[in-house]
C-alpha cells in the first residue's frame, strides 16, 4: 500500500480526493467556517457526535466535501491507544465500500506517537491474506493519505511507522502461511531475501553444520521430520563493528504436532503459527533495513517441524545440548525450549549487550495472560523495564512474570541434568526457567507470545506481534547509543521488589 503524509487543515481535507475521508476529532476541537468544520459543529450541537473513541458518525455526499463518504471519528482522550481504537473502527467500517483511496485527517494537534498509532491501525485493519487463495480478493485499499497540521515535523515518525508496517506485514504473511507453504527451507529463503536490504546479511546452516556445532537438542526435535532443519543467522550492522549487538532469537517450529506426545486434533491447524517468533525476527529485520538505525542486531532462528515418525524422539530420550547440559525429553511437545536452548548457547559468540528470545512457547501463558499481553520473563531489571516501556509505547504490551528459583524444582531429572517439563502448574514460568539455564552469560529476556501472536476463531490470523514492541525497543536503544545498551547487564537491582532472579 502507498502511504502519504500531507499537511492538511480540516478545510483542505474537504478537497481531498478520496473514496473515504476519516476525520479524527480531538475533544473540543475548535471549529471554523469551512464546510467540514460547520458539519462537525452542527453534529456536536445536535448531540449526534459521540465522544468515545471507537464510535463513528457517518456522512454521505456531504455538501462541500469532495469525498463521497465521511466518517467522523472522535478521539476520546486523544492518546495513542484512543487513536488506534478510532482508526480501527473507522477503517473497518469503511471496508464495506471497498475503498481504493482513503484519507485520514487529524483535525487538531497530533504527535509522533499519535500519527504512528494511526498508520499502524489503518494497516492492521486493511491487511488481506491472499497467498493460498485461487481467486484472491486483493487488498482494495491502494492509497492511504494521512493529513496532519505540519507534515515536516512528523516526517521521521511517519517513515518509521511505514517501515514498521512493512515488518509487521512480513511477520503476518509468514505466520499465516500453512505449514506446507512455510517449511524451514522456505523460511530460510525468505530470510536470505532480506539480505538485499542495505547493511543486512544472512547465513543459513543446515543439518550437517548444526550437528557439527553440537546442537543435539535442536537436531533431536527435527529428526522426526522429512523436512530438513535450518538455522538462520541474520545480521544488521548500523553501528560501529565493536558495538555489542542485541540478539533476537525466534522460535521457528513451522508445524507442531506435539511429536510422539501428540496434540489433540481440535485446533491443531493453529500450530502452523508456531513459527511466529521466527516471523517476528524476520519482520524486525525488514524494518531495520528500511529505517537504518545506529545499532547492531543479530537474528537467530532455529527452524524445523515437530513431527511424529519412526525416527522421532521418544518420551524419556536424553539428548545433549550445545551447552553440554543433558536433557531428558519427558514430553516431546515441549519442543520449543529444546530448539531455543541451543540458539541461546550459540548467541554467546556475539558477546551481546542483550539477548531476547521470542516464542509461542506455552499454552499456560495463554491461560495466564490471554491475547492481550505477551509474557515477559527476565532476571535483568533494566532490560525488563526497557521492554515493558517499549510495549506500552507501541501498544504491543507485555507483562512481567516471576522467575523465582523455586519454579525450577520440577525440572529435576533422575537421568539427565534437567528435564524438559515440570508439572502443569506454572507452565509458562517453568518453561522460562528451563531457558534461563542456557542464558547465563548475558542480560536475557524471554517473550512468550503464545497468546498474542495470532487470533483464533472467525478472525483467525497472525497479528504480527511483537514486531512493534521489538522495534520500539531497538530504536530506543539506538537513540541512547552503545553505552547504555552495553551497561544494561550491570544495572541489575537484585534484592529489590522488582527483581525476578
Ligand atoms: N507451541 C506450543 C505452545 C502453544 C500451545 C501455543 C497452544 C499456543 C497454543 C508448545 O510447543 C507446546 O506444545 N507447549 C506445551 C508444553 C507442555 C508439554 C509442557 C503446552 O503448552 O501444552
Ligand atoms: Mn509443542
Ligand atoms: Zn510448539
Amino acid at each position: 500500500m502507498d502511504f502519504q503524509l500531507k499537511t492538511l487543515s480540516i478545510a483542505q481535507a474537504a478537497n481531498e480526493k478520496a473514496d473515504v475521508l476519516i476525520v479524527l476529532l480531538a475533544a473540543g476541537t475548535t471549529t471554523s467556517k469551512d464546510a467540514l468544520s460547520v458539519l462537525v459543529a452542527q453534529a456536536r450541537t445536535a448531540g449526534d457526535l459521540p465522544d468515545k473513541a471507537g464510535k463513528l458518525l457517518a456522512l454521505y455526499r456531504a455538501a462541500g466535501v469532495a469525498a463521497p463518504r465521511v466518517l467522523l471519528a472522535p478521539l476520546g482522550d486523544g492518546g495513542p491507544a484512543a487513536v488506534r481504537t478510532a482508526v480501527l473502527a473507522a477503517v473497518n467500517a469503511a471496508k464495506g465500500s471497498n475503498p481504493k483511496r482513503m484519507a485520514i485527517v487529524f483535525a487538531g494537534a497530533v504527535d509522533a506517537a499519535g500519527l504512528g498509532s494511526a498508520v499502524l491501525a489503518a494497516a492492521d485493519a486493511s491487511y488481506v491474506y491472499t497467498e493460498t487463495k485461487s481467486k484472491p480478493e486483493p487488498r482494495s485499499l491502494r492509497q492511504l493519505s494521512l493529513g496532519v497540521p505540519d507534515a515536516a515535523a512528523l516526517r521521521e515518525a511517519f517513515d518509521q511507522a511505514t517501515a514498521t508496517v512493512a515488518g509487521i506485514e512480513l511477520a503476518k504473511e509468514w505466520g499465516n502461511r500453512p505449514g506446507n507453504h512455510c517449511t524451514p527451507t522456505m523460511l530460510a529463503q525468505a530470510a536470505k531475501e532480506l539480505a538485499e536490504l542495505p547493511n543486512v546479511k544472512c547465513e543459513v546452516l543446515g543439518p550437517k553444520e548444526v550437528a557439527k556445532l553440537g546442537m543435539g537438542a535442536f537436531a533431536a526435535v527435527a529428526q522426526g521430520s522429512a523436512e530438513p532443519l535450518r538455522f538462520i543467522v541474520l545480521r544488521y550492522h548500523g553501528a560501529p563493528k565493536d558495538q555489542a549487538p542485541v540478539v533476537l532469537v525466534g522460535k521457528g517450529i513451522t508445524f507442531d504436532t506435539g511429536g510422539v506426545s501428540l496434540k489433540p486434533a481440535a485446533e491443531m491447524d493453529e500450530m502452523k503459527f508456531d513459527m511466529c517468533g521466527a516471523a517476528s525476527v524476520l519482520g524486525v529485520f525488514r524494518a531495520l533495513g528500511d529505517i537504518q538505525p545506529a545499532i547492531n542486531v543479530v537474528g537467530l532462528v532455529p527452524t524445523c517441524e515437530n513431527m511424529n515418525d519412526g525416527r522421532a524422539i521418544k518420551p524419556g530420550d536424553v539428548v545433549t545440548s550445545m551447552s553440554g547440559q543433558t536433557i531428558e525429553v519427558l514430553n516431546t511437545d515441549a519442543e520449543g525450549r529444546l530448539i531455543l536452548c541451543d540458539a541461546l548457547t550459540y548467541a554467546k559468540r556475539f558477546a551481546p549487550s542483550a539477548v531476547i528470545d521470542i516464542a509461542t512457547l506455552t499454552g499456560a501463558c495463554v491461560v495466564a495472560l490471554g491475547g492481550v499481553r505477551s509474557g515477559l520473563f527476565s532476571g535483568d531489571d533494566a532490560l525488563a523495564e526497557a521492554l515493558e516501556a517499549a510495549g506500552e509505547a507501541s501498544q504491543d504490551r507485555c507483562w512481567r512474570m516471576p522467575l523465582d528459583e523455586d519454579y525450577a524444582e520440577g525440572l529435576k531429572s533422575n537421568f539427565a541434568d534437567v528435564a524438559n517439563v515440570a508439572g502443569r502448574a506454572g507452565g509458562a514460568v517453568t518453561a522460562a526457567k528451563f531457558l534461563q539455564r542456557f542464558a547465563s552469560d548475558y542480560p536475557w529476556a524471554h517473550l512468550d507470545i503464545a497468546g498474542t501472536a495470532w487470533k483464533s476463531g472467525a478472525a483467525k490470523g497472525s497479528t504480527g506481534r511483537p514486531v512493534g514492541l521489538l522495534l520500539n525497543y531497538l530504536l530506543a536503544q539506538s537513540r541512547k547509543g552503545g553505552a547504555a545498551a552495553k551497561s544494561s547487564g550491570k544495572t541489575q537491582k537484585a534484592g529489590t521488589s522488582r527483581s525476578r532472579k
